[in-house]
């Protein structure tokens, strides 16, 4: 979703702001605009589609001189993409300018007073409303017209602010949308998230809801909407400012799948001691787990998908009732939440608006929530009452690859150490588990191996229309994300089924050439889907079929057959998905697509 990118201090702000961005590009966004204070008034250019047509405008920000500046990529959600609807907003007069990422809820009811009273408006957006409002509540004090603003606009912000007469100042504030500050000897930053301004400086400030910042060129104050002064940490962000960068592939998404094993290694790992499952950020005692009637986990997309797999896994190890939900409908459909059930929301942004309502609701109703989250500092990590981080990095690409396989590990470990308090499994049991997962990195580093079979294979369904994915249990779940993958980043029509479920509808889609994807990981449900396979084939349908490493007869139904490594049923998703990932990506780049930031798509959607 949109991205802000802010600027205060011994530099110039405009090339700072256009870098910024380029480094949130990646959260989706149709259009892009900056405003720079050049030491008299407020300059702005912004411009519909992408952000080289504003670094063109600008020159790279050789057009816009001046020393303090905020910047905006956005995604349109009021009005339509176009330079006009491109922030910065300004208020009439052209004082004061503002970015913002969010949505505000009423600025009908606030549009229409403001009206009355002579504003003028120029673009369709929600966000000249609080332009507009600024001005009406300014009388020279830029902390006053905040608050008051603060006060009456509902939904959800974060907002970068400059008035033109106070020229050594920035004011930024959030509400439910990501903002984070940083400082260096050079200046002070905003932004929408730490790539942005890491070039620059690693010591960072993460804001909370309804803070006000005040940023200047020597310093950075944080206030509560009373206006009072709150002192605050700085963070050190620990990665590398190239774990943001491409390192030669040709796309961020390539590089994430690549970076799968050291992901999962780097998520595991850490919470393997002497054999041993350790999650000293679990907050649950052995009796409150012994005590659990229930689990809910509550998840967007591709998170919603590992959520299904942990439903499959957490049920039969550990026996324990397990509810999955698309957050977006969870928050609406009044869910049964008793004290004592515990709660997951897994988020890789930890920032999506429908799980962090999940989130709140559950807390609400008195469950404790685990977060599975990779953004450090999020809105759900910190609102989590327990974060059990998946330590993925930074992920770039708006398809989701290495913090999903994060968050399977996360479940995983979870899944066992749930089953072993229980009394569910044996300690031997538990660590032949481990030791498995212990063989995952260099299982997935192995399956690397399949790029280029992929890739040819890919090549051949450029032109497809639709395409099927389908399997039972895990390898349904699996489906799930193979498909969704494949929709995101090629545009290509798709969908996954439960394999038994073909024969009640869907199987009349299957013609002459379909291609059916056919997900066999589950030894117990493999005759069955075979059968399904068998169903498909005789209606037209080219198989593809992914099953482990050992499953030859399997050539004997399917057309194409990928192998995985063997594993413990539980953890094939972590194998299966790579070869999908690929396929994926190579239909999309052989279509043409922008495949790290596909059309319509945002990394981190932040409104409902
Ligand atoms: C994944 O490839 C998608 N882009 C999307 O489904 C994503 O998983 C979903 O929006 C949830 O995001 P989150 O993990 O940041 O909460």
């Amino acid at each position: 979703m949109c991205g802000i990118v802010g600027y205060i201090g011994k530099k110039q702000a405009a090339p700072i702001i256009l870098d910024g961005l380029a480094k949130l590009e990646y959260r989706g966004y149709d259009s892009a605009g900056m405003a720079i204070f050049d030491g008299e008034s407020i300059k702005m250019m912004k411009s519909a589609g992408r952000l080289q047509a504003l670094v063109d405008l600008s020159h790279g920000g050789d057009l816009l001189p001046g020393t303090a500046g905020i910047g905006h990529t956005r995604w349109a959600t009021h009005g339509k993409p176009s330079d006009l609807n491109a922030h910065p907003h300004f208020n009439t007069r052209g004082t004061i300018s503002i970015v913002h990422n969010g949505i505000i809820e009423n600025y009908q009811a606030l549009k229409l007073m403001l009206e009355a009273k002579g504003y003028v408006f120029q673009s369709e957006t929600d966000t000249e409303v609080v332009a507009q409002l600024l001005d009406f509540y300014y009388r020279g004090n830029p902390m006053e017209a905040v608050t008051k603003v603060m006060h009456r606009v509902e939904g959800s912000y974060a907002l970068g602010i400059m008035f033109s007469d106070h020229p050594d100042e920035i004011y930024a504030v959030r509400k439910s949308s990501p903002l984070i500050v940083g400082q260096s000897e050079e200046g002070c930053f905003i932004a929408s998230d730490v790539p942005a301004i890491l070039k620059y400086t690693r010591t960072v400030f993460y804001t909370d809801d309804q803070e006000i910042v005040k940023l200047t060129a020597d310093g950075i104050e944080f206030f509560t909407v009373d206006e009072e002064k709150i002192e605050k940490e700085a963070v050190t962000i620990e990665w590398d400012a190239n774990a943001a960068e491409k390192g030669g592939y040709e796309h961020f998404l390539l590089k994430e799948i690549y970076e799968q094993p050291e992901t999962v290694d780097k998520t595991l790992s850490p919470r393997l001691k002497d054999g041993r499952i350790v999650i000293e950020e679990l907050g649950l005692t052995d009796e409150e787990i012994k005590a659990l009637r229930k689990i809910y986990i509550v998840a967007c997309g591709s998170a919603y998908h590992v959520g299904i797999t942990s439903k499959y896994i957490i049920e039969e190890m550990a026996r324990i009732p397990v509810e999955v939900d698309v957050a977006s409908e969870f928050r609406y459909r009044n869910p049964i939440l008793m004290e004592g059930d515990l709660v997951i929301v897994i988020s890789q942004s930890g920032e999506t608006a429908d799980t962090l309502e999940g989130l709140r609701i559950s807390k609400r109703l008195g469950c404790k929530v685990l977060g599975i989250v990779n953004v450090v500092g999020s809105s759900i990590a910190r609102e989590a009452d327990n974060v059990m981080y998946t330590w993925a990095g930074p992920e770039i690409s708006v398809a989701t690859t290495k913090a999903y396989s994060a968050q399977l590990i996360n479940m995983y470990l979870l899944a066992i150490k749930l089953a072993t308090v229980r009394g569910a499994i044996s300690d031997a049991k538990a660590a032949a588990f481990i030791k498995e997962l212990n063989k995952l990195p260099e299982q997935i580093e192995l399956l690397m191996g399949c790029k280029e079979r992929m890739q040819k294979f890919a090549n051949r369904y450029v032109g497809a229309q639709d395409i099927y994915f389908i399997g039972r249990g895990i390898d349904y779940a699996i489906s799930l994300e193979g498909s969704l993958k494949l929709k995101e980043l090629s545009y290509v029509h798709s969908e996954a089924y439960p394999a038994g479920e073909l024969k009640h509808g869907p199987i009349s889609l299957i013609d002459k050439g379909t291609l059916v994807v056919a997900v066999l990981t589950q030894e117990e449900l493999y005759q069955k889907t075979i059968s399904n396979i068998v169903e498909v084939k005789s209606r037209g349908a080219f198989v593809m079929a992914v099953t482990t490493v050992g499953n030859e007869e399997i050539e004997k139904v399917a057309d194409y057959v990928v192998y995985i490594p063997q594993t413990d049923k539980f953890f094939t998703d972590s194998l299966a998905i790579v070869p999908l990932q690929f396929f994926s990506y190579y239909v999309a780049v052989g279509k043409g697509c922008d495949v790290d930031k596909p059309r319509n798509l945002a990394k981190s959607v932040t409104v409902e």
